[in-house]
């Protein structure tokens, strides 16, 4: 039987209920994260619930600590028999009959749960296709927003399309994807967007970026354009659940000849090591 977590208590999934007064339906007035689990251990816990409260901290929800979200997720994960998976957890300003400015005296709410799933293996090694839009999003990007219409609307328009990611660039400078953030490889450096107000600073991101400083990688993080993306020599999308996948195609534009590239091989060997050596998979 699988426990969640909501307002104070964990209880069994299905007895779980949700209070509809809570702000998170209204006005989707809290932030998240998702943890990666690899074989009954979290992956960069620290670094998400740091993320979290950062995140809590620019929309001004108060009232909860970083210790209290770290026994949260621990207690969550220790009662659930989860090998690989992903722990979400949301922290929502509170609950209150709907009115738009903050009410006054209520504490924050959180809701977890733990979900299994594979790592993408396949897609790791085939790579996959994107497509582009606008970035039609908010100026706070880097907040881990529970606010996800474009992003929603944005992966709905790739799935449609049989793609498995939107890229969005703001007057054709690439941002991130609709839940990942891009990387390219052009004459042996690697490019991503700086981590400004117009991208979520991933913790993949900068684990990858760790990982080119161990293995001699160049890198810049700078801004490119979505015609830089098109004619690099590589192209990824990294997440917590996403890892690090290839791209392929972008739009019509097929990238390293529709194959995964080398500094693509070898960061995601260098990150498969890591997870093996912090004893993550067996
Ligand atoms: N998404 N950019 C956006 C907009 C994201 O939603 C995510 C993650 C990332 C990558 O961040 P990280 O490496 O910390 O997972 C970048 C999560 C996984 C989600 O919404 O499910």
């Amino acid at each position: 039987m699988k426990i969640s977590y909501y307002n104070g208590q964990f209880k069994n999934d299905d007895e779980v209920t949700v209070d509809y007064n809570d702000r998170a339906f209204y006005f989707g007035d809290g932030v998240y994260e998702v943890i990666r689990i690899y074989d009954g251990e979290f992956f960069t816990v620290n670094e998400h619930v740091d993320r979290m409260m950062r995140s809590a901290s620019e929309i001004q929800i108060e009232g909860v600590t970083r210790r209290e979200i770290m026994d949260i997720v621990t207690e969550l994960k220790d009662r659930n028999d989860i090998d690989n998976g992903a722990l979400y957890i949301q922290l929502s300003r509170g609950i209150e009959k709907r009115g738009h400015a903050y009410p006054i005296g209520i504490d924050p709410v959180i809701l977890a749960y733990v979900n299994s799933s594979d790592r993408p293996l396949e897609l790791a090694d085939t790579g996959v296709f994107a497509i582009t839009s606008e970035d039609y999003r908010w100026l706070k990007c880097h907040v881990k927003s529970l606010n996800l219409l474009p992003n929603v609307m944005e992966k709905e328009r790739a799935v449609r399309l049989g793609a498995h990611e939107t890229i969005m660039h703001r007057d054709g400078i690439v941002t991130e994807g609709s839940s990942t953030n891009v990387f390219l490889v052009k004459d042996g450096v690697m490019q991503t967007h700086p981590a400004d107000n117009l991208i979520l600073n991933g913790i993949t991101r900068l684990e990858i970026l760790k990982l080119a400083d161990e293995l001699g990688i160049d890198y810049k993080e700078a801004p490119f354009s979505v015609e830089e993306l098109k004619a690099a020599d590589e192209a990824m999308i990294t997440s917590t659940t996403q890892e690090i996948t290839p791209v392929v195609k972008v739009d019509d534009s097929v990238i390293a000849n529709g194959t995964r590239g080398e500094i693509t091989t070898r960061l995601q060997e260098a990150f498969n090591k890591k997870i093996h050596k912090l004893n993550l998979v067996k």
